[in-house]
């Protein structure tokens, strides 16, 4: 399964934060937004990832994150000139993609719960069909929306309704069959000039290939784009962070506890970076699995 990181967008709510330098960079507490979503992919086993950013911004995501060799994965660039909407990644990535499967996830999107990983793992599983996921919000008029009938199976989905008829917004975050490349092709801009992604999601829908897990409430799905859900997310890691001694979302830890990294390039990772406390914890995770025999410690549940 390919992965695509789609970090273009104007970032005009956080202005003048973003009108230089790309809103995916920006700091959440102690590591750049786009290692979040990042970590999202490769958790779900994800290690051939597009990243689409704005073209001015294209060669400084190049110059921080490479190809991607030293996290035991492959990144690869390519540009959205103008921010015309989600659906438009796969009409960027097709060559990408190939025939494979791909999973899309916003760059601005941080997903925190216990049990991520497995929703994670069915989602990467699913041979065929869609698969989206479904999060109770105060607010569902922001988002793609999703109605379940009484049985739980989803049954409408609509971008950003008036009056919503579900509480249910649809993450930043989705898996799709080859099909998807097709679909999208085929969009036509919204009235908005968007390619929409609830327009692919309602494709699968209407095909019977659509589906939606619900995130429960003891997840945590947070955007990033303004300057208080910037200041909350950084706030939210911190406190958990700072709490547990384990940091959150960190590609280099989850690249070595899949073994896609050893022992030396995590240390060899650490090391220009010891000044600082995620420098210090990389090194500590090393350190500690040696005086545990080497196992590749498990992460704590
Ligand atoms: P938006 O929520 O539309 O936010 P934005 O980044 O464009 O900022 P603003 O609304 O403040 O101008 O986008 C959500 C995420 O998706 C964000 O990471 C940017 C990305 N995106 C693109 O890369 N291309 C697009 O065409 C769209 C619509 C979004």
């Amino acid at each position: 399964m390919k992965g695509i990181v789609l970090a273009g967008g104007d970032g005009n709510r956080l202005h003048p934060l973003t009108l230089r330098i790309s809103k995916q960079l920006m700091p959440v507490y102690d590591k750049p937004m786009i290692y979040y979503p990042l970590s999202v992919l490769m958790l779900a086993g994800v290690r051939d990832i597009l990243i689409i950013t704005k073209p001015q911004d294209r060669q400084l995501f190049e110059d921080h994150l490479g190809d991607g060799a030293a996290w035991g994965i492959r990144l690869t660039y390519a540009v959205q000139p103008e921010p015309r909407g989600i659906a438009e990644a796969f009409v960027i990535g097709r060559d990408f993609v190939g025939d494979d499967r791909v999973a899309l996830i916003l760059g601005d999107n941080i997903f925190y719960g216990h049990g991520l990983e497995h929703l994670l793992a069915r989602a990467a599983a699913r041979d065929t069909g869609a698969t989206v996921f479904g999060y109770f919000v105060r607010d569902p008029e922001r988002y793609g929306v999703v109605t379940f009938d009484a049985g739980g199976r989803a049954v409408d989905l609509a971008e950003k309704p008036a009056e919503p008829r579900s509480h249910y917004a649809v993450t930043g975050l989705y898996f799709y069959d080859n099909r998807v490349l097709d679909i999208a092709a085929a969009l036509v801009p919204s009235a908005r000039r968007e390619l929409e992604i609830t327009d692919v999601n309602k494709a699968y829908l209407e095909a019977g290939a659509l589906t939606v897990e619900v995130m429960g409430r003891g997840f945590a799905w947070l955007d990033t784009g303004t300057y208080e859900s910037l200041v909350d997310a950084a706030q939210f890691i911190r406190t958990l962070e700072e709490r547990q001694g384990l940091r959150i979302c960190c590609p280099e830890e989850v690249a070595w506890r899949r073994g896609w990294i050893s022992d030396a390039d995590l240390a060899g990772l650490a090391r220009p970076m010891a000044g600082s406390g995620y420098g210090t914890y990389l090194m500590s995770l090393v350190d500690e699995d040696r005086r545990k025999g080497g196992q590749h410690a498990r992460s704590p549940e």
